[in-house]
């Protein structure tokens, strides 16, 4: 997830710092945004990722009941639960989580990640299509017939240099996992192990996506062009939140992440000297209504219901303070929850500058990145999906350890799976005071509490077994 504003709930921001004035070519942008990761080529050799030496001792089939869950019961809840808690589970999937933590990988470099994930699917004889976008793996468990539930989750890290002290801290200079993307996993990866022990009992098919690139350049989408989504009719991901205690599961139906877009407009008049303004044309004096002019489009032409921002954060005409520019570059981002208020703003800023810039006798450009891959849309859960987490959730685990949660300003590339067909992305805690583990994601004091690793298997799991019974 990205973390982008610090709104009303989070205060941790990776875009503030970033003008885009300074970083004027766009193709800087994305390093401007997610810092260099291009000159950061480590040599990966030491670092190769290979599974932990556990394995040996699990079951390979469900024999610790004659359940056969044609209609769920809180038995096959706890049937699935009493998997993921086996003492070899869990240190497994810490000993997975650790590894891949030791070792974190940027957007569309997760090459050893990858590995190690097809090394573990192959130890569990669970086929396979990779790669898909780059580093992608689809795996699928089940009947190999329909229906088709599928389960996400990304793989990348952050250009973040890891600022906490402990045995199994990132070994790679400057790039941590600092969003938990580690730990979705290793979660992913105990749910194929549950699933394939359990795949007698499914009644269609799970198919598991493993993806590139969540944090920069769209890997959903990415993965959407190579197929990932075929046949499936349903989706479901999950984030680790440090704002629930370890295992809490929190949703919401409807929007739940704002969609997210950058602009950069360029506005175009005649430089002169200031002292004779009528020799110019001033496009300090255009780009300043269009600073003006776009913050009448949230307040006057948004319903005050629906949430809505546009900031301009970045405004630049040169140093010279005796000469009118040529040009005045300006830019900035905007939020919006639902998807067409989404694509109106992105609509109505490009008219508002260019208009503007038109009243002054200048010209204007807009750039919205779209090829550097920028804009997310919304992330939106479907109502029934929704519904059908959070019934999972409360079966699973109680009342007590499921909560509806308001909408967050940070924006999702799940939102692309989302917009396609019917999901739910919801949130699974990781906050234990004891251990420390209360800093938000893209901090580099982040933390998890690994006990989450086997309830977020078993959520994984339970939500895409009892899609298959119920809704399939
Ligand atoms: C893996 O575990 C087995 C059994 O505990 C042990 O005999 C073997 O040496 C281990 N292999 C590695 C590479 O650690
Ligand atoms: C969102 O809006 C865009 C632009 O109008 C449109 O292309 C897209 O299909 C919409 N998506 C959904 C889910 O409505
Ligand atoms: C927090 O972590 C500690 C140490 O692992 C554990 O003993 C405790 O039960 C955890 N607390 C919660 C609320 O999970
Ligand atoms: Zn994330
Ligand atoms: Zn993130």
């Amino acid at each position: 997830m990205k973390i982008l504003t610090s709104a009303i709930f989070f205060l941790l921001t990776v875009l503030t710092a970033v003008s885009l004035a300074d970083e004027i070519s766009s193709s800087a942008f994305h390093g401007a945004l997610f810092a260099d990761h291009t000159c950061n080529n480590q040599d990966k050799k030491d670092s190769l990722l290979s599974p932990p030496n556990t394995t040996t001792s699990f079951p390979t089939s469900d024999s610790s009941s004659g359940l056969d869950c044609d209609v769920w019961s809180k038995a096959c809840s706890e049937a699935v639960l009493s998997l993921a808690r086996r003492a070899e589970m869990a240190a497994w999937l810490k000993a997975v989580r650790r590894k891949i933590h030791e070792n974190p990988e940027l957007a569309f470099e997760e090459i050893e990640t990858s590995r190690l994930i097809r090394e573990e699917l192959d130890l569990m004889e669970v086929s396979y299509r990779y790669p898909l976008a780059k580093t992608g793996i689809r795996g699928w468990i089940g009947t190999g017939g329909p229906p088709f539930v599928a389960i996400r989750a990304d793989m990348d890290a952050l250009p973040i240099q890891e600022a906490v002290e402990w045995e199994y801290k990132s070994k790679v200079a400057g790039k941590m996992h600092a969003c938990g993307h580690d730990a979705h996993v290793a979660m992913l990866i105990g749910a194929a192990k549950i699933l394939k022990t359990r795949e007698h009992l499914l009644k269609g098919t799970v198919i598991l996506l493993f993806q590139p690139a969540e944090e920069a350049g769209n890997g959903a989408k990415r993965m959407m062009q190579d197929g990932a989504l075929e046949d499936v009719e349903a989706i479901f991901a999950v984030h680790v939140s440090h704002q629930h205690s370890t295992s809490v599961i929190g949703s919401r139906p409807g929007p739940l992440l704002a969609g997210c877009g950058f602009f950069r407009a360029v506005i175009s008049g005649k430089k002169g000297t200031a002292g004779n303004p009528h020799h110019s044309v001033d496009p300090i004096l255009a780009a300043s209504a269009a600073v003006i002019s776009l913050q009448g489009i949230v307040s006057r032409e948004s319903n005050p219901l629906d949430s809505q921002v546009i900031s301009v954060t970045s405004f630049n005409g040169g140093d010279n303070l005796d000469m009118i520019p040529d040009t005045v570059v300006l830019g900035g981002t905007f939020r919006a929850f639902s998807n067409t208020s989404f694509y109106q703003l992105l609509e109505r800023i490009e008219q508002v500058i260019v208009e503007q810039a038109s009243v002054f006798r200048c010209t204007a450009e807009v750039d919205y990145f779209e090829k550097e891959y920028t804009i997310y849309p919304p992330t939106v859960n479907d109502d029934r999906m929704y519904e059908h987490v959070k019934k999972v959730s409360i079966d699973l685990l109680g009342e007590k350890n499921f909560m509806v949660v308001p909408p967050m300003m940070g924006a999702e590339d799940f939102s692309f799976y989302s917009q396609v067909i019917p999901s739910a992305f919801y949130y699974i805690g990781i906050r234990n005071e004891t251990l420390g583990s209360t800093h938000t994601g893209h901090s580099p004091y982040f933390m998890i509490d690994e006990d989450v690793l086997p309830i977020g298997a078993a959520a994984y799991a339970t939500i895409a077994e009892r899609y298959l019974i119920e809704y399939g």
